[in-house]
């Protein structure tokens, strides 16, 4: 039998939020279809991440945000659109695609609802935050206007902060991981209360609403009661984790707001944004919820959140358990394409196994969630470099292809010169660069209608392997 529930299109449905809204609908038995840009076919790591949801049951919509005939097609299949791309970009482009969507949906005019993209603090009980935050609430308000102008039916999901932008770094800025040293930055006297929320809770119980007659033309809070913490209150819980004891020292908000001057637009934004959530102790008053307001842990008490303590637990340190007699093994670029599987591959075969954890990791959120799901395997993170045994590779070509080639070959040549013991690893073809597109230029998904040929079309590639000394074929090891 059909399924009965509303088909969903999630719009950024390769985005940090929106994998999660993707699987979580799939969770809930809603057919989920994922807006498939053309910028999406040249990324190797999006291809990755669409085949594991197509894993999941998701389906693909071709479309484009800047085509749209192609995106008012996309729209007319499903009865639910999400719109998970980034609000965040200070800029006016974010909002300029969000109001391409809802000419979009307007066009169509079958949605039954729409999400649009805030998923964050209320922008209607924010308008009067510093700027910039405050232009940026001001445009998702806009946004807002033009829904309810077009009669689009939608639900608007305040999802109160990321924990993994908030808890992890004890709230502290320039890091989403715990603080080393022991000290932490206390904003103001740290008893200022907020929302942190799971992004995996946030993606449920936004599903939760787009059948829910409850929910139309509202805004959900996301109010989990036990994760309404102080920063003080989130110290102390990762104190009692991790058995550390952190030294507290006090930043006033004249010096916090100080640290603006001369920064990037993106950091001026944070630090906008989050004043009133440090500093104003207005910031829960205006979450008091009013007659209609809904909120989601009441609507919805069957889902059983994240707590602060679940969500900080991934992060404390595993004490090593590591007993393999095997060789440790550290791998470089670990969380890159090839990387994470050497490290998956290395774990498998019992390896102690570490990564180079390098300080640029700290402020990427998808890098530190691929750290952790490393992690749980069994990986270790470490900053120095312990060498031992070094896998190189290297290959020849033509210009400028042989540049780089020659380049690897000084590599191997210092690596020889230093009498490191060293393998190289010719992989040859990376099939995802080459097989699903049939070997096809500017495109890594099988061609839509025609195909180029490389001369005969025969060619197997196999020059290298006759002349190469001292090489071994792994299929025979
Ligand atoms: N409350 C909080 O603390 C907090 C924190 C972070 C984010 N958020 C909110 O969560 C929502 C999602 O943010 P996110 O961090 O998950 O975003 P993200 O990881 O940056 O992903 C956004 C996705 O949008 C799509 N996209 C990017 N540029 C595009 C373009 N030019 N045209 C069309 N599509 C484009 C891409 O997906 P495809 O390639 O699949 O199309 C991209 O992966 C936003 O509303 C944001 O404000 C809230």
């Amino acid at each position: 039998m059909a399924s009965e529930k509303s088909r969903v299109l999630v719009l950024g449905g390769t985005g940090y939020l929106g994998k999660r809204l993707v699987k979580a609908s799939l969770r809930q038995g809603h057919p989920t279809y994922v807006l498939q840009r053309p910028e999406n076919c040249m990324d190797i790591n999006k291809i990755q991440l669409l085949l594991r949801l197509k894993k999941h049951g998701a389906k693909f919509i071709e479309g484009s945000l800047s085509d749209h005939e192609s995106l008012v097609h996309a729209v007319k299949q499903v009865d639910v659109v999400i719109s998970a791309l980034s609000s965040s970009d200070i800029s006016t482009t974010a909002t300029k695609l969000q109001l391409k969507i809802v000419a979009a949906i307007k066009d169509a005019g079958n949605v039954k609802r729409f999400i649009p993209a805030e998923f964050c603090i209320d922008p209607a009980r924010h308008v009067h935050d510093l700027e910039p935050a405050k232009t940026l609430n001001v445009r998702m308000m806009d946004v807002r206007q033009a829904i309810v102008e077009a009669n689009i039916p939608y639900t608007s999901i305040a999802a109160n902060c990321f924990a993994g932008y908030f808890v992890p770094n004890l709230c502290q800025l320039g890091s989403l991981l715990p603080p080393k040293d022991n000290k932490v930055s206390i904003f103001g006297d740290g008893n200022a209360k907020a929302i942190y929320v799971d992004e995996n809770d946030i993606a449920t119980y936004t599903i939760k609403t787009i059948d829910d007659p409850r929910t139309i033309n509202k805004t959900l809070h996301l109010m989990p009661p036990e994760n309404i913490r102080s920063q003080n209150e989130l110290i102390s819980i990762w104190e009692k984790l991790t058995g550390k004891k952190y030294e507290r020292s006090t930043i006033s908000g004249i010096d916090y707001l100080a640290i603006m001057n001369g920064a990037d637009a993106i950091i001026q934004f944070g630090i906008t944004h989050n004043y009133p959530i440090f500093y104003e102790g207005g910031y829960l008053k205006s979450f008091e919820l009013k007659e209609g307001d809904k909120e989601a842990t009441k609507l919805y008490p069957d889902v059983k959140y994240t707590t602060i303590e679940e969500y900080l637990k991934r992060y404390a340190q595993v004490t090593s358990r590591i007993t393999s007699e095997k060789s440790r093994v550290l791998v470089l670029g670990g969380t890159g394409y090839l990387g994470k599987r050497l490290v998956k591959a290395s774990l498998r075969k019992d390896h102690p196994t570490y990564v180079l954890h390098r300080p640029e990791n700290c402020i990427d959120i998808n890098k530190i969630q691929l750290l952790l799901r490393l992690k749980k395997r069994g990986a270790q993170f470490i900053k120095a470099i312990h060498t031992g045994r070094v896998l190189h590779r290297a290959s020849k070509d033509l210009e400028p292809a042989r540049s780089l080639d020659l380049r690897m070959m000084d590599v191997k040549k210092a690596i020889v010169n230093a009498k490191i013991p060293y393998t190289s690893v010719a992989a040859n073809c990376f099939a995802g660069y080459f097989v699903p597109n049939l070997c096809q230029l500017a495109i890594l998904l099988p061609p839509k209608d025609k195909i180029n040929i490389f001369a005969n079309g025969n060619a197997k590639d196999m020059r290298r392997r006759e002349t190469w000394e001292g090489r071994r074929e792994v299929s025979k090891l």
